[in-house]
């Protein structure tokens, strides 16, 4: 179906049966149909609506609200001095957009204390790995996300990716301190306030002429969208950890699992969608990740820049970190077929060099193999692994840098 038609349908039909229509027309970039049960999600039942029509309706016409009526910059400003989750909201915010907040920052009654504490510890233990995972296997995939890739190239963040960095490690901050969802965190914060930076963007991109240009849905990040890319995180995450063999407590993943389903319904994603068990996340994750992973020359672009990381990531430059040997990790990580999607050169020496050392790197660090029946390799490497594993720290801790504050974008990336 060509663009001129695709819209006119919309415009006729309505917005959902046209996007279950776009989905059996144009499976390569809208994804299979949504079959997937809410039996296995955290509410055990639900409408089982497909979530490519779904979106966030009263936050979408709240924000758009404020930025039609030029408020953005006031609403910023007092959403600036809202940073820890149990600190009173501003009362110069807009009322209906207070009481929203009100409602928005409320734990759900799933919420569960001593599982958020198991996955302290975890993250207090992992995270040296979990920094690696969120920037090369996270990061990396959320670039052949083809609408991902899209709205983060032609949104405002687009123009800057340095600060779009930290902005985003900040949640994967967030998550991993001790108090994350307690009062004195800041995760609910970070949680909310990306809620709205997407309803605003949700508002915005329809009017960048560059995303209306290529973007194959109306509307950006609807609850299919959020789910995918929620797929990169958590999931991929534990799936590489899984694949490097890091020995994980059951009852420790289990509580990794539960603080990301809790970002998600943070974030305004329903709890019909939310798996309620890896088994189930990863059924889901085959069903609306693998088969959208797709290049495009936005995603490709936000790739090149991701290799740059060494050099842009606060508290850098890495000296040994460099381009080649983030792509061959990135190739180690993602495989060949996204590696040549990205157009990330093969680098014989560290392709062989991840393959046959990484794991046992992961294996000394663990104290399950001695460096000494390690292969030969790793010992001339181990260094550059090492340093792998500072960057992705540093990557996380710069999310931790005050002062950010994530906003309601006012503008699209003017390129
Ligand atoms: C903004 C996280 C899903 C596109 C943000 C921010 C965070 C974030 C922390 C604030 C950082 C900033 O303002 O730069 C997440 C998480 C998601 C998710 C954890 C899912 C679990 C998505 C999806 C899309 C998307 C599905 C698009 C398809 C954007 C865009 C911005 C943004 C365009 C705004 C950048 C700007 O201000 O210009 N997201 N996001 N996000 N996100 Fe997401």
């Amino acid at each position: 179906m060509d663009e001129l038609s695709r819209r006119k349908m919309l415009a006729a039909g309505g917005t959902l049966g046209a996007l279950g229509a776009l989905g059996v027309a144009t499976p390569a970039h809208a994804g299979a149909l949504w079959t997937w049960s809410p039996k296995g999600s955290v509410a055990g039942a639900g409408k089982g609506a497909d979530p490519r029509g779904v979106w966030d309706e009263e936050a979408d016409r709240i924000v758009a609200d404020i930025i039609e009526s030029g408020h953005t910059a006031a609403v910023n400003r007092e959403l600036r001095k809202w940073t820890k989750n149990g600190q009173p909201l501003s009362g110069a915010l807009p009322a209906e957009l207070r009481r929203f907040m009100e409602r928005a920052r409320r734990m759900p009654s799933w919420a569960d204390e001593g599982k958020l504490d198991t996955a302290t510890d975890f993250n207090e233990k992992r995270g040296l790995y979990l920094g690696v995972t969120y920037g090369f296997a996270s990061g990396m995939m959320s670039t052949v996300i083809p609408r991902e890739a899209r709205a983060v190239y032609y949104s405002k963040g687009g123009a800057d990716m340095r600060d779009r960095i930290t902005k985003t490690a900040k949640l994967g901050y967030d998550i991993g301190t001790s108090n994350a969802y307690r009062d004195e965190g800041e995760m609910i914060v970070t949680c909310v306030k990306t809620r709205l930076a997407h309803a605003g963007v949700r508002h915005l991109l329809p009017q960048s002429p560059h995303w209306s240009k290529v973007a194959d849905e109306e509307i950006p990040i609807s609850q299919a969208d959020m789910m995918v890319t929620w797929h990169s995180l958590p999931t991929t995450v534990m799936q590489n950890l899984k694949k490097w063999k890091v020995p994980i407590p059951d009852d420790e993943s289990a509580a990794f699992l539960h603080s990301w389903q809790l970002c998600a319904y943070m974030l305004g994603i329903k709890e019909e969608y939310i798996p309620n068990s890896w088994a189930e996340a990863d059924s889901q994750a085959a069903q609306v990740l693998t088969p959208i992973l797709a290049p495009t020359p936005e995603g490709v672009k936000l790739a090149d820049m991701l290799l740059n990381l060494g050099t842009i990531v606060p508290g850098g430059p890495l000296r040994y970190v460099t381009k080649p040997i983030l792509g061959a990790l990135t190739r180690y990580v993602l495989g060949d077929e996204i590696a040549g999607w990205l157009k990330i050169p093969r680098e014989p020496f560290w392709d062989a060099v991840f393959d046959t050392a990484w794991e046992p790197f992961i294996a000394v660090r663990e104290g399950l193999l001695s460096l000494e029946d390690a292969p030969g390799v790793l010992q001339k490497v181990y260094w550059a692994f090492d340093e792998i594993l500072r960057l992705g720290a540093l990557l996380v801790l710069s999310g931790g840098d005050l002062p950010i504050s994530i906003q309601i974008p006012d503008a699209n990336n003017p390129d």
